[in-house]
C-alpha cells in the first residue's frame, strides 16, 4: 500500500509526466483549428474529393445537390480529400481556376463555411504552395488549405494528412509530371517527421470520433486500388490509436470497405466531378461493403454516441449508408 511518504514521489512523477508532454505539444508541429459543435452538441459536414473542373462533368450538378444536404443536415463545414483543381493544380494564388472552379461553383448558402482541404497528387503537379497561401482567403474566406492539420471539436479530432509525398513512384517515376516539392525535400525526413506529429497527436486524443483524412486512399477497388506505402505506414499508426474513419479521393468513386483488422472503416469521396471510369478491381475486395462508380459525395452527422453516413449521388439520392455506436465514456 502507498504510504504518505510516497506522495511527494509520485506528484513529482506526475509533474514530470505533464511537463515532459507540454513539450512535446510544444514542438508538434500540426496545426490545429477549434470548430465548435453545435449547441445540441452534434457536428456535421461534407465530404468531397478531385473536383475543381470549371463545373465541367457535372461538378456544378454534385455542388447544387451538395448545397441541399447542407442545408438539411445544417453542416458546420466542408471537407475536402484533395485533387482540388485539374488538371494541373494552381499556376500561382492568382490563379483564376480558384474563383472558377470553387468560388463560383460552390454558392449554395449552406456551402458558405470553411472548407477544409488537403493536397491531391494534381496539386502538387502545379504550384502547390499557392493553395497553401493565406492569400487566397481575401478572395474567398472559406478556404483553409493546409499539408497537414488538425481538426478539433468537442466531439471529434480530425486529422488531415499530406499523403502525396507518401507515393514513391511520383519520385521515382513522374512520367511527364512535374511535382512541386518545395517543402517536402527530403522526403524520408518529411514522412518521418509527420508520422511521428500524427502518432502523438493521435495518442494524446481523448476526442469521442477520431478521423483521418487525406488524398489517397489505403483500401480501394478502383482504379488506383491500394496504396501500398499507406497500408505500410499509415495504417499502423491508425489501428494502433482506435481511429474511426479513414476518409479519402484519388479514385473518382464512392466506396465503403471494412478493415479486416480493426474496427477503421475506408471511406472514398473522390466523385465530385469526372467519374464513370469503369474499372473495379475483382481481386482485392475484401471487406467490400459499397462501391459507386458515378459521381457524389458523402454527409457526416456525429454525435456523442453515433456516427451517420451517407452516400449521395449526382441528383441527390442516397447510394448507401452507415453507422456506428459508441458507449458513453464514464468520466475519470
Ligand atoms: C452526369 O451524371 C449523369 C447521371 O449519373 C450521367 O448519366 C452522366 O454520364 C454524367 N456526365 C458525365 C460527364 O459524367
Amino acid at each position: 500500500m502507498a504510504g504518505q511518504s510516497e506522495t511527494p514521489m509520485f506528484m513529482s512523477f506526475l509533474f514530470t509526466i505533464i511537463f515532459g508532454l507540454c513539450i512535446l505539444n510544444a514542438s508538434a508541429d500540426l496545426q490545429r483549428f477549434a470548430h465548435p459543435s453545435k449547441h445540441d452538441g452534434s457536428l456535421s459536414f461534407l465530404v468531397l474529393g478531385d473536383w475543381g473542373r470549371r463545373g465541367a462533368y457535372n461538378q456544378s450538378e454534385v455542388a447544387f445537390q451538395m448545397g441541399k444536404v447542407g442545408e438539411k443536415l445544417d453542416i458546420d463545414f466542408v471537407v475536402s480529400t484533395g485533387d482540388n483543381f485539374y488538371d494541373d493544380g494552381m499556376t500561382s494564388e492568382h490563379d483564376k481556376a480558384f474563383e472558377e472552379s470553387f468560388t463560383q461553383i460552390y454558392t449554395k448558402k449552406s456551402l458558405q463555411k470553411k472548407w477544409y482541404s488537403v493536397l491531391g497528387n494534381h496539386d502538387y503537379r502545379g504550384d502547390a504552395e499557392a493553395q497553401l497561401s493565406p492569400f487566397l482567403r481575401q478572395i474567398d474566406s472559406r478556404w483553409i488549405c493546409l499539408r497537414s492539420f488538425i481538426v478539433e471539436s468537442e466531439l471529434v479530432e480530425i486529422f488531415f494528412v499530406d499523403t502525396t509525398p507518401f507515393v514513391e513512384e511520383y519520385f521515382t517515376d513522374p512520367g511527364e509530371h512535374k511535382y512541386d516539392w518545395r517543402g517536402i525535400s527530403p522526403q524520408k525526413s518529411y514522412i518521418t517527421n509527420l508520422l511521428k506529429d500524427l502518432e502523438l497527436a493521435m495518442r494524446e486524443s481523448t476526442a469521442t470520433w477520431k478521423i483521418v483524412v487525406g488524398h489517397h486512399a489505403i483500401r480501394s477497388v478502383g482504379h488506383h486500388g491500394d496504396t501500398r506505402e499507406l497500408i505500410t505506414q499509415l495504417l499502423p499508426i491508425l489501428q494502433a490509436n482506435n481511429i474511426d474513419f479513414y476518409m479519402n479521393g484519388h479514385d473518382h468513386c464512392l466506396e465503403h470497405i471494412s478493415d479486416t483488422n480493426s474496427p477503421i472503416q475506408f471511406l472514398t469521396s473522390g466523385a465530385g466531378s469526372k467519374a464513370w471510369r469503369g474499372d473495379i478491381d475483382q481481386m482485392n475486395q475484401r471487406g467490400l461493403n459499397f462501391f459507386y462508380d458515378g459521381q457524389g459525395f458523402m454527409s457526416v452527422k456525429l454525435t456523442e454516441t453515433d456516427a451517420t453516413i451517407h452516400f449521395y449521388d449526382v441528383s441527390g439520392q442516397v447510394l448507401h449508408r452507415l453507422s456506428s455506436s459508441k458507449q458513453l465514456h464514464s468520466p475519470m
